[in-house]
Formats: structure tokens, sequence, C-alpha cells
């Protein structure tokens, strides 16, 4: 175990937490609000933020959609820089947050900001970024992470700079109110998949890790069979803070990790518009089966510590189908069958834009070649 891990997202948690921006952003910084396509106009969120804002001087810039894209975020890019601002505010959800970072880092640079996302351009700087949380799902709010799509090639890339991990991040449960049920889900899927990313790996002993990551995943569990009782606040704060944790870098620290399942579940999202969370779900049984022999310790401690499933000799394969039971029970699939054309073409597509984005060599011993994810593929797409 070796690292070094810092986490400096200050977090304002609970309800009523939104005004504290009026006093965490200095009153002489230009402002710039980012934020998604109008759910915080309906849902008061916008209101609070007006108010909290009242002595800065602020502008605003909306529309950034789900699976955020270049081409949109390139004309907050100029306004940033048009305008020197000082500070940006993301106020949404995962695609909100990160569609800010990749801001904050363009506004400092001459050239395209998709030169970053190729690692054309290494970042130096960033504009600081605050984040409103309205969706827990993805951990943006307090991570170093972003995932940008460049809607005319169907490419989505991610990209990590400390320069633009939040300064802030408010997380008022009450926002969550007015998330639709589909988003809710997302976002037990999405926290789940990144505490399997971190833990689903090798038996390395690193006891406070594995014990934390098996909480987060026992947490995810309870709040899913309990999504019938969703509407309360209790509810609401436990998946907010669980999400959270799920990817502020503490579970994956000193641990080998894995995102082979975000890597080749982005290119369905980037092809066929599928939602984050369940293009991870098409993935990552299949995933499992295809890297048993390495991941099969792991799984039967999963079993064991998250499911309380005795031993056995199919330990693991028990694993995988309680995980895959869980995303149904969920109305969430583990097969993909959204496409035009055959099966093969899927594949083939697929497979193709995994090599054109440089996906050879995924998991967290480098050993998912175009090959074995070819072999995911054939198990995930149905
Ligand atoms: O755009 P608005 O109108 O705000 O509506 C959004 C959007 O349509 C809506 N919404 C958000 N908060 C709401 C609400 N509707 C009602 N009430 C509220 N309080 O929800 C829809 C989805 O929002 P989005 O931000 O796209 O969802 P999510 O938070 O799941 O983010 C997904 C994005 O994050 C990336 C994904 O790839 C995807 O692009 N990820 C980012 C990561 C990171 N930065 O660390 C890690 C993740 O693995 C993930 O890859
Ligand atoms: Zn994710």
């Amino acid at each position: 175990m070796q690292f070094s891990y810092v986490n400096p997202t200050q977090i304002h948690f609970g309800q009523g937490q939104i005004k504290t921006i009026e006093s965490v952003i200095p009153t002489d910084q230009k402002v710039l609000v980012i934020y998604g396509g109008g759910s915080i106009k309906r849902n008061g969120v916008y209101d609070q933020v007006s108010q909290a804002l009242a002595h800065h001087q602020w502008s605003e810039f909306s529309g950034v959609e789900p699976n955020p894209t270049k081409e949109t975020l390139d004309k907050a890019v100029a306004i940033a820089k048009e305008q020197d601002i000082d500070f940006i505010l993301a106020v949404g959800g995962g695609s909100v947050i990160d569609g800010s970072k990749y801001v904050a880092a363009a506004a400092k640079y001459d050239g395209d900001g998709w030169d970053i996302m190729v690692g054309k351009h290494q970042v130096t700087a960033a504009i600081p970024i605050g984040a409103i949380l309205t969706l827990p799902a993805t951990g943006s709010e307090s991570n170093m992470g972003a995932v940008v799509t460049k809607a005319e090639t169907h490419d989505k890339l991610p990209f990590m700079t400390p320069h633009v991990q939040p300064k802030f991040a408010v997380m008022d449960p009450d926002v969550m109110k007015t998330l639709p049920e589909k988003q809710l889900i997302n976002g037990i899927v999405d926290a789940w998949v990144h505490v399997c990313e971190q833990y689903l790996t090798t038996d390395h002993g690193a006891m406070v890790q594995d014990g934390y990551a098996e909480a987060l995943l026992r947490n995810l569990k309870t709040l899913g069979e309990q999504f019938d009782a969703r509407d309360n606040d209790q509810w609401r704060a436990n998946l907010m803070w669980t999400a959270n944790q799920a990817l502020n870098g503490l579970i994956g620290s000193g641990v080998t990790q894995d995102w082979a399942t975000h890597m080749i579940g982005h290119e369905f999202t980037a092809l066929w518009a599928v939602d984050h969370a369940r293009s991870l779900a098409i993935v990552q049984p299949s995933l499992l089966r295809n890297q048993f022999a390495v991941k099969q310790a792991k799984l039967e401690q999963m079993g064991k510590n998250v499911f309380g499933f005795a031993d056995s000799d199919n330990l693991a394969e028990e694993t995988i189908k309680a995980i895959e039971a869980f995303y149904l029970s969920l109305g969430v699939d583990t097969q993909f069958n959204g496409y035009q054309g055959t099966k093969q073409e899927a594949v083939d597509t697929v497979v193709k834009q995994l090599e054109q984005h440089g996906m050879v060599a995924l998991g967290e011993n480098q050993a998912i070649d175009l090959t074995q994810s070819r072999k995911i593929l054939e198990l995930a797409i149905s």
C-alpha cells in the first residue's frame, strides 16, 4: 500500500446548505453559474442560488446536456474568456459538473479544449469551481475527473487533473425530491459500479479500503431494497453521501483499480445514448465472467461480506448472479438490444470505437485487449 491522498473539496452537507455559497465565494469574484436543461428553474434551486448570490456579480450559461458535449461547452468557454470569469459555480448533476470542469480548464488554454481530452494539452491551470449537486451518482462534486463527449464523432473521453477539483460542494438532499425515479436508480447503480471498479480487483488485503467499500455496497443494496420507501429525508441523505464517498478517491487509494466497465460502457452512451449507469449494468456482469479467474477471490469476499452468502464452491458465480439480480430488481437491464442492424455489427462497432480511443489494454491487469472486449460484448449484447 503506497499512496498520497488528499481530498480538498469542502463539503457543505444537509438541508438548507445552498445559502452557504453566499459566504464561501468571495464577493469580489466574477461568477459564471453553469447549469443544465432547466430542472433547477422548476425545483427552486435556481431561486436559492440567485438569492445567495445577491451580492455577487454573476452571469449564467444554461443548456449543458446529459453526457455534456464539447460543442455546447465551447460556447461557455468563450463566455468565460470574454467576461474574464474568476469563479465557476456548477449547479446540476455529473454532466453539469463535468462540463464545468472542462470549461474551467479550457478557458485557461488558447487552443481547442478538445486537446485536453486527447492528451495533447496538459492542464496547468483552471478557473476555480464550486458545485451544487442536484443528482447523487457520479461523485464528480468532489473528485478531479470529468467525462466529455464530442458529438460530431461520437467520442466520449475522460480527463483527470487536480486543477478542476471543486473547491466546495453543496449537498442538500432536498434537491433530490424532484429527481425522476429513473435518475435515482441510475445514481444507485453508478455509485455501486464505482465501488466495484475499485474493490472487485485483486486480493490485496487492504482492510480499510475493502471494509469501507463493502459498507458502501451494503448501503446501496439496502437503499435499492428500500426503493419503495425512497420519499424520506434519511433515504435521500444516505444515497447522497454514499454516492459521494464511492468516488472521492478514498477507497481507491493504494489499491489496484479496474475501470474497464466504464470505458466500454462509455461507448454504448456515445453510440446509442444509453444512460451512463445503464451502460455499466450492461457491461459489468459479462466483464466479471470474462475476468473470472483473476477476480474470483474478490467476488467470493463480496459474496460473503456484501450479500451475506455462506462459503460454497460456486460462490463467485453466485455473487455475479446476485449483482445481476440487484440491477434487474431496479428495472435495469443487464444486456443491450437497442442497436440497429445485426448483433455482429453492433459488437464490431463498439470494438472499433474502443480501438480508436486507445482502449486496448483495460482493467487492473491491462489484460482486457480488443479480443477480450469482443468476448465481453458478445455476452453483453443480446
Ligand atoms: O439538465 P437538467 O434539466 O438539470 O436535468 C438533468 C438531466 O436531464 C436531470 N436532473 C438533475 N438533477 C435534477 C434533475 N431533474 C430533476 N431534479 C433534479 N434535482 O437529470 C438528468 C441527468 O443528469 P446528469 O447530470 O447527466 O446525470 P449524472 O449525474 O448521472 O451524470 C452523468 C454524467 O457523469 C459522467 C457520465 O459519464 C455522464 O456523462 N460521469 C462522471 C464521473 C466523474 N466526474 O467522476 C464518473 C462517472 O463514472 C461518470 O462517468
Ligand atoms: Zn460512473
